[in-house]
């Protein structure tokens, strides 16, 4: 099956990512669950959404939010059973709607039964699933995992096993064909159920440098980030070829790569024609802020330098049109909520987060939407660090109290960037809990403050709402005139001497032009083109005079030109 846009059964589609744990809790345990999800898939319908990307339900122990699995054929109690998932599976194809899995293969779960057999018995089969090291002095290496701390673990004696992520989530070795078949017949018991695919995690970790070397300290720890020795190492090919050619070639099924740090000259190998995936989502603009070994050492997002950003963005675009498909996004599990990252707290409002939406969803490639984004949920205003679930938030945390940090300054981070931002309970109702579990029950995370007013009831009551400016975006993308166009026009950014904008045209048997302002204060832009038609715009407030449009704050237009 080729991977270019105009080819497949996805093309045409809205991919949404829903969160389990946090959609809909079904059965009153205060956790989301796959009854849940099923009972909401008209809701989605209703949207436009084509694809359900759904992250981890597996057997897990929850250290990582379920990406810590302990067993990859079976479904996780918390969220209900094989029955269940089948019948989630079914009732999502009477609707149209095909569901992608997350496969989280770079690591499993210290739980599960390979890395117990593993550890009872150094010389078994299972032992060698995983990167077991003898070391006398400490730790084999200085790397750092993404978690924080060393990427070793000791398990007694000179015996240490290495973990890019949480210790509880011990890396597999790849470079063992066991293990490599283990994982593709896994992939095919998931595939021959009729999954439309799936959504692949931190593949770009599986395959470390040769001899696992230590680096110069970057931090106070001794310790160096281990992105440089694990991530889209040389060799990795080899491993992403076979998994292809032994799975997911044999399926009309589309694969979205978690694959940050791949340089725009290597898309090709990713996501062209030959590629080892359909498509894998586009990191260069998710975030503006880089942030050292904790979030205190990060740039303040409003103040980062748009012009850099808004240049890494157009590049992406320019070089991934001529290669295959981007996934585009601007918020998932892993993110505060877009406005946050973007806009100052002052400027939140509806209209900047249909802005957001329109910068990114008329960009070539594959749209995905994040749970309660097209509701226009902002962060929930965390205030005590006991609200936290999230590994990494609690990792942050402790990191930013040791390098001396108030309770109040680290908590007042957390409240910025945690992931739980994005994890709280979809509000489905103004009632109690949201209408996200029934009353009387306590969700497994606190449900958000605005839950009475910032809810799909309401929401989806308006005419101008979010979820409606959502709804129409799709219907642009999918089924209008424009259709075409958006889906595979070219991309061109223009009108790069004006500050604080982004804005391209896209050209196919027709073409548009999207602006999106992100300055506080109205503007005018003398345009390169007649403006034909407006087709869509954050405030119904539209001027052109001549060739020039005033954009409001924060307005976003597209035009046709
Ligand atoms: C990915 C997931 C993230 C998880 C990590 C480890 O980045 O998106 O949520 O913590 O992998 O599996």
């Amino acid at each position: 099956m080729s991977n270019a846009i105009n080819k497949g059964w996805w093309k045409n589609r809205i991919a949404y990512q829903v969160y389990p744990r946090s959609f809909c809790d079904a059965n009153g345990d205060g956790t989301g669950d796959l009854k849940g999800i099923t009972s909401k898939l008209d809701y989605l319908k209703e949207l436009g959404v084509g694809i359900v990307w759904l992250s981890p339900v597996y057997r897990s122990p929850m250290d990582d939010g379920g990406y810590d699995i302990s067993d990859y054929e079976d479904i996780d109690p918390l969220f209900g059973n094989m029955a269940d998932m089948d019948e989630l599976l079914a009732e999502a194809k009477k609707r149209d709607i095909k569901i992608l899995m997350d496969l989280v293969v770079n690591h499993c779960s210290d739980e599960h039964p390979w890395f117990q057999k593993a550890l009872r018995e150094p010389d078994s089969e299972e032992a060698g699933y995983f990167w077991f090291a003898e070391s006398p002095d400490g730790p084999p290496n200085n790397w750092r995992s993404m978690f924080g701390g060393s990427a070793w673990e000791n398990v007694g004696g000179d015996r240490y096993y290495m973990h890019l992520f949480s210790k509880k989530q011990p890396d597999l070795n790849w470079e063992n064909p066991k293990l490599r078949q283990r994982i593709i017949d896994m992939v095919r018991f998931w595939l021959d159920k009729g999954l439309g695919g799936f959504r692949i995690d931190a593949i770009v970790h599986i395959k470390k440098m040769e001899g696992l070397p230590s680096g110069p300290a970057d931090g106070p720890d001794g310790m160096v980030g281990c992105y440089a020795y694990t991530r889209n190492v040389e060799g990795i090919g080899k491993f992403l070829t076979e998994l292809r050619e032994q799975t997911f070639d044999k399926y009309e099924c589309v694969t979205v790569a978690e694959a940050a740090g791949v340089p725009n000259e290597q898309l090709v190998d990713y996501i062209g024609e030959k590629g080892y995936f359909s498509t894998m989502f586009d990191f260069s603009y998710s975030e503006p802020y880089n942030y050292g070994h904790g979030w205190h050492t990060a740039k303040d997002p409003y103040e980062w330098d748009f012009d850099a950003w808004r240049d890494t963005l157009y590049a992406s675009q320019l070089s991934t049109q001529k290669i295959g498909c981007g996934a585009t996004f601007i918020e998932n599990h892993d993110y505060p909520r877009a406005c946050q990252k973007f806009v100052p707290e002052k400027d939140h409002c509806p209209e900047v987060q249909k802005m957001l939406g329109n910068m990114y969803f008329f960009l070539f490639g594959m749209p995905f939407i994040y749970q309660g984004q097209e509701l226009g949920m902002t962060n929930p205003r965390f205030t005590s660090i006991d609200q936290i679930d999230d590994i990494s938030t609690k990792n942050h945390y402790r990191t930013a109290l040791a390098d001396g940090l108030s309770p109040e300054e680290a908590m007042r981070l957390c409240a910025r960037y945690s992931r739980d931002n994005a994890r709280v309970p979809f509000p489905w109702d103004d009632s109690e809990n949201g209408g996200f579990s029934p009353a009387g029950v306590t969700p497994w995370l606190c449900v958000h403050p605005d839950y009475k007013t910032v809810n799909a009831k309401a929401e989806t009551a308006k005419n101008d709402g979010v979820f409606a400016f959502y709804k129409e975006m799709i219907r642009l993308r999918t089924v209008s005139e424009y259709a075409e166009t958006i889906q595979n026009g070219t991309f061109a950014p223009i009108l790069q001497g004006e500050k604080q904008l982004i804005a391209y045209t896209r050209t196919g048997d027709k073409t548009i032009a999207v602006l999106c302002s992100f300055a506080d204060s109205a503007r005018e832009i003398v345009l390169p083109f007649e403006a034909k038609k407006v087709v869509l715009a954050s405030k119904d407030e539209v001027k052109i005079d001549g060739n020039v449009l005033t954009l409001l704050p924060y307005q976003s237009v597209t035009l046709e030109v």
